[in-house]
């Protein structure tokens, strides 16, 4: 199982995340724009575990979201990260130190439940395309309307490929605080 932790996003933030893809594809010559249903913000990635693991992470999960706290995520600005050549552009959130705790403390949990975690430090963002052939756009010029969303709780999340399409499956969540 490919498995990672998440934040689900609100349909409201979608429909401003959907709004920037739009932007962003007619400002380019292409790319794979992730699908509505597959927004998302990621804690930690786990890459590949065996079934078995599910519990261990639960645990780690259970044990940080106790020592959260609910808060809200607000849109920030555009930007992008060159991957290989290829551009993967992103949406950014308005600095948010709950957002840092919870990712840093539930990387934590995981690493003392035995998993090897990537040592780079979290970069909240919010993956809209992948492979962007626009080299002279700049992110300023992709509007990103100021949503907000509150963030209660945290998923697992499971990637596969359901008829060779990307669809990520919440496996279950655990509540903030
Ligand atoms: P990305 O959007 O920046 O690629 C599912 O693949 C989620 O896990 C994505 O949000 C992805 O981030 C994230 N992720 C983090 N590290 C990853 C890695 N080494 N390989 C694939 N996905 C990774």
């Amino acid at each position: 199982m490919r498995l990672f932790v998440a934040l689900q996003l609100s349909e409201e933030m979608k429909d401003a995340l959907c709004a920037a893809q739009d932007a962003l594809y007619d400002c380019s010559r292409g790319g794979n724009f992730s699908r509505r249903e597959n927004l998302h913000m990621t804690l930690a990635f786990l890459g590949e575990c065996p079934p078995s693991s599910v519990s261990r992470i639960r645990r780690a999960m259970e044990q940080t979201g106790q020592s959260a706290q609910p808060f809200s995520l607000t849109l920030g600005r555009m930007g992008r990260f060159r991957r290989g050549g290829s551009d993967l552009w992103w949406a950014g959130v308005q600095r948010q130190p709950a957002l840092e705790k919870l990712a840093l403390d539930l990387q934590n949990a995981l690493r003392s439940e035995g998993f090897a975690l990537e040592e780079r430090s979290f970069a909240a963002h919010l993956t809209l395309a992948r492979q962007v052939d626009a080299p002279n756009l700049r992110p300023e010029e992709i509007p990103l309307a100021k949503c907000t969303q509150k963030v209660a709780q945290m998923s697992l999340m499971e990637s596969t490929r359901v008829g060779g399409v990307l669809t990520y499956r919440e496996i279950f969540s655990v509540k903030l605080g």
